[in-house]
């Protein structure tokens, strides 16, 4: 790609619970600018915020009623602004959330267009002709009606508040569907093109897009969508040719024709990324991820999947993977700190930009928290940041009562003063693990990989990583037995290692119970 996304170690931040300035119990952007240094020094370089724009907060802002005004409880356009300067200055970059498939209720947008006088809103959200009917669409997952004074019912994309923004149908089948070049569509796309060069014309780096593959309707292959996208691309390419674009979609091989940089390896769908950390998603069945000590998991499935999609896009399909987000449990609730080193040594040992979710440097747990801001199962993953031992764990000046959501009240709870005291932390190890990334371009983003050994139900994963004459052997055994394989590939340095040292020698490479190493190999 040939630009800073080639060294890009993310950052997710939810702004809510990073770090309070001004004492009302959430995080702010001040906050994000205070502790950029500490982001600096763990080797992270780029920045994703979760939406920080004027919103109702029924889906935590991804419900948004002003796309181009910041959240007056984050602080101000000018703070954002700020911070796109102050990373600059530090060489790291931002993302912004981008939310394009809707808005909320209360966005002007959706007001207009729920009023009987046609006005330039009116072709804006999917509404169907009679407020009685169904709306059976794909990709539409629920109606609101009996809202409005027009006649009619308006497609919801997620939660009920969450209207959906009108891209046009692939395949119409109703009068009152609009086509993708309809004026109205062509309108929508070009609102969200302007709220685009809003944000890049004040500094931000680029966009992580929201649900990106939802935008057209009835787009079975979603070629519209695609189209769509390389549309938007093209927007970008003309004016903003630095944009970066990261889509939460889940398809690489889609992802990349459409003009992304990369897309995520998501918690559900096809990915089997759930397999490797934690269990499937809404899954209750007794959880076994490969990255366990108890050793009873499975990566293979996970790696079919992943070398499908390097072969679907030629090698490009690059697929950035998360410790987390703020939509899954957190890692800790099904790995200790120690097993989530292992699970770093991966991250931090794949193609893509990985992302470190905040909190899993220093292990912070899943907490059983009462819903916020329809956050549901989600809302224990997004507590406060645990800074250190003083009140509110350093988070905010608050009352502990008027916090955002409470913070982890256990008597252990990992804090970053404890866990940088410490330098058998994991917080050292992902700093290791991302100099280490950073210092070795076999292990970088757009290097290349081939698997080596990922055998069904067995240990260890083994793949090799390569840039020019460069290969790296990355040998991981999770499990808390030895594992032993024959491998031809000689050693020449050990790079990395892991718990007890493996050993690759004489056409055989042996790995301890829980212990991983990167060899460069001849
Ligand atoms: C995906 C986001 O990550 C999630 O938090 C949000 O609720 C949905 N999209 C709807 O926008």
């Amino acid at each position: 790609m040939g630009t800073w996304l080639d060294n890009g170690v993310f950052y997710e931040i939810y702004p809510q619970s990073f770090n309070d300035t001004n004492n009302d119990g959430i995080g702010d952007i001040p906050g994000i600018i205070e502790k950029l240094d500490y982001i600096q020094e763990l080797g992270c370089n780029a920045l994703w915020l979760n939406p920080c724009f004027v919103s109702p907060f029924g889906d935590a802002g991804y419900d948004v009623a002003d796309y181009c005004q910041v959240a007056p409880r984050y602080g101000t356009n000018d703070d954002l602004v700020r911070l796109f300067d102050a990373c600059h200055e530090r060489g790291m970059h931002v993302l912004l959330d981008l939310v394009p498939g809707h808005t909320s209720i209360e966005h002007p947008w959706f007001k207009e267009s729920c009023k009987a006088a046609p006005n330039e809103c009116t072709g804006r959200y999917v509404w169907n002709d009679n407020v009685w009917a169904p709306m059976e669409v794909k990709g539409i997952s629920g109606v609101l009606r009996g809202i409005s004074e027009r006649n009619g019912a308006v497609g919801v994309n997620f939660f009920s508040f969450q209207p959906a923004l009108n891209y046009g149908f692939a395949e119409i089948t109703e009068p009152w569907q609009s086509a993708v070049d309809s004026p109205e569509a062509l309108a929508t796309r070009q609102a969200m093109k302007d709220v685009m060069a809003f944000w890049l014309e004040r500094g931000v780096d680029g966009f992580r897009v929201d649900m990106a593959g939802s935008l057209v309707k009835n787009d079975p292959g979603q070629e519209a969508t695609i189209a769509l996208w390389q549309d938007m691309r093209a927007f970008l390419d003309e004016k903003y040719p630095e944009a970066v674009l990261i889509s939460e979609w889940g398809e690489p091989d889609k992802t990349i024709r459409a003009g992304f940089h990369m897309d995520f390896l998501l918690q559900f769908g096809t990915s089997h990324y759930m397999d490797l950390f934690r269990r499937p998603e809404h899954s209750t069945a007794e959880p076994h991820p490969f990255f366990s000590r108890e050793g009873k998991g499975d990566a293979s499935e996970f790696v079919a999947t992943y070398k499908r999609n390097l072969e679907l896009t030629n090698g490009r399909g690059l697929m950035c993977i998360p410790s987390g987000n703020h939509d899954m449990e957190r890692m800790r609730r099904y790995l200790d700190p120690d097993e989530m080193k292992m699970a770093f040594a991966f991250i931090m040992s794949m193609p893509g930009c990985p992302f470190v979710y905040y909190g899993d440097e220093i292990g912070m747990r899943h907490l059983d928290v009462t819903s916020v801001e329809g956050g549901y199962m989600r809302t224990g993953a997004r507590s406060p940041m645990q800074w250190d031992d003083s009140a509110n764990h350093g988070f905010s000046g608050a009352a502990a009562d008027d916090l955002y959501i409470p913070e982890d009240p256990a008597a252990d709870a990992p804090t970053v003063a404890a866990e940088m005291a410490d330098e058998h932390s994991l917080w050292h190890e992902v700093q290791k693990l991302i100099a280490l990334r950073q210092a070795t371009p076999a292990l970088g983003v757009t290097a290349g990989i081939e698997f080596v050994y990922c055998e069904k139900d067995a240990y260890p994963l083994v793949y090799l990583r390569t840039a020019g004459d460069e290969r790296v052997l990355v040998a991981l055994n999770p499990a808390g037995r030895p594992v032993e394989i024959p491998c031809a590939f000689e050693a020449k340095s050990v790079l990395y290692t892991l718990g007890d040292a493996p050993e690759l020698a004489g056409g055989t490479l042996r790995m301890p119970p829980a212990s991983a190493a990167f060899f460069a190999v001849k």
